[in-house]
């Protein structure tokens, strides 16, 4: 049996939020940072646009603040905007510390002289970049950083199950423990306990069938903290990026919003442009707004794809700025200088998550949440573009601070009983799972996606029920692999998705429905708040 980890701060998930949680974590704290795959594998390294923050002499905080405010469609928290967008050039220079080298500009009227480019509901070029692969450079910097320190203790193909809570012990509060991990490699089960624990496990697209994610995206994190008793909020905010590049052979390819900020028009099969017809800002529009358009159009015409050229600009500037998106087209025999890109939305982003506050504490002691698996209220009901990158950095900034300020307090680290795994066995029918995770995603996609109906979202709730008592009589019965865990999870957030665009009645942001097509400022200006039942005992005790 292997020895239990013990550490200060155990860290699950290893990109833009738990690596610079790290790095900004003092160096005499024992840190583990645990990854699912390899530490570079997340949303992060494919991360394209940039990163948002006012830089500009021409632009402000106010501004970006608004813009943020008006893309979230009426439910962002605007103490938390002004936090993180407050925090925005700071974040910026920390990185530039860390080594990250953005794309320049000599012409720019900017302090650092960097080039800023332009997203969907920005009033502003304010968008930092590095090239067309800025969550790549900012990741190999930060892990270049995180291998150099030795208090940093790495632990890759790990595969977080379960938090340990203090009722596990014996303990009268449910304060968290630590996390029981999945070692991939050895295929045992590891006890992690640590006197403060953070999910930064990213997002949960992975549950749709077609989405712009890693397959590391699963919502892991949601579903733990949700299954040890925390509140998720806003999980019917599920963004679809409008333009992934449509080709039998690739997987998730994302064309980025950039392209459309630097002049990228959306074109219909025949190239008639229709944007304009959807909304005055047009292939600017945030972007609900214009992936519901394409959605339409694409239906409208019985299309499988739409257009989206920026052939008119020169063929050099393309090269220099979308140097990714051209090479990965010109691989698929689409040369981006001469011709259009097929593109269609994907599941992109999820806009809801772990209810935090501003120190990024849940609703468990010594438990955090940071980055996309997060809800802090900055998104509201759909997330504005680079917003993201900058509220895993911010958030990273805060729990540092946060969990510091916990840990200077010495309590006793409690050891946690080992995994039991003495009641199960081995598998012999992983076609279960694999028939699962198939049916799961799919009848998300058509019936849970871009366009919602009370009927569609009623047939998914059936179907998430059977697979919810499937999982839990299989569960019981086998040993964990990394396949059943991560179907456990998509279905976990499946059922709070469903719930929470079922409460929603109106169409908002990102939420969409058939049987409510119009927004209700009177009776639902307000985030959807999912309460656990172990959160409501704990409340009436
Ligand atoms: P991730 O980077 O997704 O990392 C999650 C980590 O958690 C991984 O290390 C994973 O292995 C680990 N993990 C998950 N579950 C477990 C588990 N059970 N056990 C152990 N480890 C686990 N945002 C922007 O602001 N600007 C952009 O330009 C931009 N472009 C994007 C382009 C693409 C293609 C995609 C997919 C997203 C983009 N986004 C962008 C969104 C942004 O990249 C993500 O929201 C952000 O990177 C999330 O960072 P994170 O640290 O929260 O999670
Ligand atoms: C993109 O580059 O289009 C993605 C930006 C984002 O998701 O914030």
């Amino acid at each position: 049996m292997p020895q239990p980890h013990q550490h200060d701060v155990l860290i699950i998930g290893s990109g833009a939020a738990g690596l610079s949680l790290a790095l900004r974590l003092a160096e005499d704290l024992k840190i583990a940072i645990i990854s699912k795959c390899e530490l570079t594998e997340g949303s992060t390294r494919y991360a394209q646009g940039g990163i948002s923050a006012v830089l500009d002499s021409t632009d402000s905080l106010t501004s970006h603040t608004q813009d943020t405010i008006k893309a979230g469609a009426g439910l962002c928290d605007p103490a938390t905007v002004e936090l993180v967008v407050s925090h925005g050039p700071s974040n910026i220079a920390w990185l530039q510390q860390q080594g990250v080298h953005f794309t320049e500009d000599q012409t720019a009227t900017n302090n650092p002289g960097l080039h800023l480019t332009r997203e969907g509901g920005h009033s502003h070029r304010r968008v930092i970049h590095a090239a067309d692969a800025t969550g790549k450079a900012l990741q190999t910097s930060l892990e270049q950083q995180v291998r150099q320190r030795s208090n940093i203790q790495i632990f890759e193909f790990y595969n977080s199950i379960d938090l340990i809570s203090g009722s596990k012990v014996g303990l009268n509060d449910n304060r968290c423990l630590g996390a029981y991990i999945l070692n991939r490699k050895s295929g045992h089960v590891e006890t992690f306990s640590a006197r403060a624990t953070v999910l930064a496990t990213g997002g949960a697209s992975k549950v749709y069938l077609y989405t712009s994610n890693p397959d590391v995206s699963t919502g892991d994190g949601i579903a733990m903290a949700w299954r040890a008793g925390c509140r998720a909020a806003n999980m019917e905010f599920m963004q679809f990026h409008p333009t992934c590049l449509y080709h039998p052979h690739s997987k998730s390819f994302l064309i980025t919003e950039a392209i459309r900020g630097e002049g990228g028009k959306l074109l219909l099969p025949d190239g008639e442009p229709f944007m304009h017809r959807f909304d005055e800002r047009a292939e600017l529009a945030p972007r609900d707004i214009v992936a519901r358009a394409i959605d339409h159009e694409m239906k409208r015409l019985g299309s499988d794809h739409v257009l989206l050229d920026i052939s008119h600009r020169p063929a050099d500037f393309i090269k220099q700025h979308f140097p990714t998106v051209y090479q990965r087209c010109l691989s698929f025999s689409i040369d981006i200088t001469r011709q259009a890109i097929p593109v269609v939305p994907a599941a992109h982003y999820t806009c809801g998550g772990i209810v935090t506050d501003h120190q990024a504490q849940t609703d468990i002691p010594a438990l955090y949440a940071i980055g996309e698996t997060a809800y802090t209220g900055l998104h509201g009901a759909n997330r504005m573009a680079s917003n993201s990158l900058l509220e895993c950095l911010v958030f990273g900034e805060l729990a540092a601070k946060s969990i510091s300020r916990s840990l200077a307090v010495k309590k006793p680290l409690i050891k946690p009983p080992a995994w039991d795994e003495s009641r199960v066995t081995d598998s012999d029918e992983e076609v279960v799972v694999s028939h699962n995770w198939d049916e799961l995603r799919r009848f998300m996609w058509d019936y849970v996606g871009i366009v919602r109906s009370n009927k569609r979202l009623q047939r998914a709730q059936r179907r998430i029920d059977l697979l919810q008592r499937e999982i839990i009589e299989y569960y019981s019965h086998f040993r964990v692999t990394s396949d059943l865990l991560e179907l456990r999870n998509l279905v976990d957030v499946a059922h709070l998705i469903v719930g929470s665009a079922r409460r929603r009645k109106e169409s908002r942001g990102l939420h969409y429905t058939l049987d409510f097509p119009q927004r209700d400022d009177d009776n639902q200006q307000q985030a959807t708040v999912l309460i656990p039942d172990s959160y409501r005992h704990r409340s009436s005790d």
